[in-house]
């Protein structure tokens, strides 16, 4: 049996500890903030499929730190608003956004992404929703609550980062999923659920190698700095870790787990 090493909350609140800073740095070369296996490369890639222009809002749901978000808001001039279930997240993200300016036009609040979100139907432009899916049980629920909050003919990208394309045993979806809530679907799932949510599938791709890629050099960075991360995260953490990372790199560059992006389009009115 594995223990379970909460990752979240732990993150955040470290979230700007020197320490974290060179993790991030070594991690992902472009730091942003993401707490994900998004690199800034594919995010330049993905983003114009939600066709966005300045004007709109958008909704980003698991925002985390928030600087994924900023990264969006930047990017294309939209007003970002992020939620997120994580409190020290959330606080994080604001104190981000408060920092660089642009608290008018990027905000964050708690919520859970998995109850009815606290918007208005047809609040938003787009949505994104990054490596996160995977932690959301009620799947069919959250796409409806997408579908409402959506414009229409408006569009959401999202990833599924524990796709199962593979034989995978128990003691491996224990390591991989280790750091909390976890909802493994086998291919074919996550499409029939678009659909049943009344949202199309407009294009998906395979992006696992990006997970491959930033699992092991997460893993590596943490290694490099295993003193000083023992130090604010304790022993049992700093290993359990190491093993989740392990799990994901394995698990990903064999394309046991595979992670989809997908784009969805609400239908026009
Ligand atoms: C792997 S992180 C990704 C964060 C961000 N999208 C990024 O790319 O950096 C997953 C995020 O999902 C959030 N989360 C987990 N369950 C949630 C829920 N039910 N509602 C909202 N956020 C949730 C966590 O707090 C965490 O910030």
């Amino acid at each position: 049996m594995t223990d379970r090493v909460e990752l979240f909350s732990s993150t955040y609140r470290h979230f700007t500890d020197p320490v974290s800073d060179a993790v991030r740095k070594e991690t992902f070369g472009a730091d942003i903030g993401q707490n994900s296996w998004l690199t800034v490369d594919e995010y330049e890639r993905l983003l114009p499929w939600l066709d966005l222009s300045p004007d709109d809002h958008v909704l980003e749901v698991a925002s985390g730190s928030g600087g994924p978000a900023l990264y969006v808001a930047h990017a294309t001039g939209c007003r970002v608003t992020g939620i997120d279930a994580n409190e020290s997240a959330v606080a994080v993200a604001s104190q981000a956004a408060a920092r660089t300016g642009a608290s008018e036009r990027v905000r964050f609040r708690l919520a859970d992404a998995t109850s009815r979100l606290p918007f208005d139907d047809e609040s938003f432009d787009g949505l994104l929703c990054m490596d996160a899916m995977n932690h959301f049980p009620q799947r069919l629920a959250v796409f409806r609550e997408w579908r409402r909050v959506l414009r229409p003919a408006r569009r959401a990208l999202f990833t599924d980062p524990v796709v199962i394309t593979g034989p995978v045993t128990n003691d491996e979806l224990a390591r991989r999923s280790s750091i909390g809530l976890f909802l493994f679907v086998p291919s074919g799932v996550n499409e029939r659920l678009i659909e049943e949510a009344g949202l199309r599938l407009v294009r998906q791709e395979d992006v696992t190698e990006n997970a491959a890629l930033i699992a092991g050099r997460w893993r590596r960075a943490r290694q490099a700095h295993e003193k000083d991360l023992r130090r604010i995260e304790g022993g049992e953490r700093f290993e359990g870790l190491q093993v989740f990372f392990e799990a994901v790199r394995v698990l990903t560059s064999e394309r046991r787990l595979s992670r989809i992006a997908y784009v969805v389009e609400k239908p026009a009115a």
